[in-house]
């Protein structure tokens, strides 16, 4: 595995679906579908270049807890993103988030495009579907798993709205490394795997805590148990100190191709200045 490759900006999508329009001063403005999105970002680093700023449609602040508060200059009604397979309905959180990590778009983008009929995978942390929709549509059966029954619940609307409702997702409502550990025991088995672990996070109704320092070790473990061939491999993560070579270095033993791509990921401004945003590995054997 040894690819070092950066994944191309958002290159297939139009300027006006989504674009980084601006980012400095620790904060970012954003467009998604024509509404202008102004939010904290803590790897925005240098100065801000445009006046934009001030037409935002929607601001969120910070507040000392880790939530805080949205101020919006108009409705927001039926606000979706439309994608490599569909369309994402877009939402604000208290968090900060709208339901789409716009970084993703590329490796949504790659998905699409793959031949994965037959093929049978797992995605983990799987938020509000992106990745397992761009899945199914490329042909493959889905199981998909997140701890926030809220978020699969905006998921399985994705795949409506998507028109994808017919292909086979099993949306389950479950902490990730308990659903691998009971997968191991019952003797199934998947062909890949899609990963976005976050730092943080809560098993079901924040039963149990998810540091990944902690228990990601156990969850590949488990993963390689359940995945006797590892056809497909996407495994992203935003957590500091989890550069390209300490992923690949996570996921060493995997039986797969020789060879993965990894590498950072971006959002592009306007004005050609990156924004880093995580990294990524990813292989896929045909
Ligand atoms: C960063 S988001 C993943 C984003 C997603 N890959 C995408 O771009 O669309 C992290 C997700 O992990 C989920 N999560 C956190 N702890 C979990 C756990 N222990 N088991 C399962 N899901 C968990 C959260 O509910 C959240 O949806």
């Amino acid at each position: 595995m040894t690819n070092s490759t950066q994944l191309p900006c958002l290159p297939e999508l139009p300027e006006s679906v989504y674009q980084l329009v601006d980012y400095g001063n620790g904060r970012k403005l954003e467009e998604f579908s024509g509404i202008l999105v102004d939010r904290p970002s803590p790897v925005a680093v240098g100065t801000a270049v445009t006046e934009l700023w001030q037409r935002a449609d929607g601001r969120f602040d910070l507040q000392e807890n880790h939530c805080g508060s949205w101020v919006w200059e108009r409705e927001l009604d039926d606000w979706q993103l439309p994608t490599p397979f569909g369309k994402m309905g877009l939402f604000p959180t208290s968090f900060g988030h709208v339901g789409v990590f716009a970084e993703q778009l590329p490796h949504w983008e790659w998905l699409t495009t793959l031949p994965l009929t037959g093929l049978k995978l797992l995605n983990l942390f799987a938020y509000t579907g992106g990745s397992s929709l761009a899945a199914a549509k490329a042909g493959a059966t889905v199981t998909h798993v997140d701890s926030a029954k809220n978020m699969v619940r905006r998921a399985s609307h994705n795949a409506q709205i998507s028109q994808l409702d017919d292909r086979p997702i099993r949306w389950i409502v479950e902490d990730a490394l308990k659903f691998v550990k009971r997968e191991s025991r019952r003797g199934n088995q998947y062909d890949g795997v899609i990963l976005d672990p976050p730092t943080y996070g809560h098993g079901v109704s924040g039963k149990s805590i998810w540091k990944i320092e902690d228990q990601l070790p156990e969850l590949i473990d488990g993963l390689r148990q359940i995945i006797p061939v590892c056809r497909l491999m996407l495994y992203t993560c935003h957590s500091k100190g989890f550069t390209p070579s300490f992923m690949k270095q996570n996921i060493k033993g995997f039986r797969g191709p020789g060879k993965a791509q990894s590498g950072p990921m971006f959002l592009q401004a306007q004005d050609g200045r990156e924004l880093a945003n995580g990294n990524f590995v990813r292989w896929f054997q045909t």
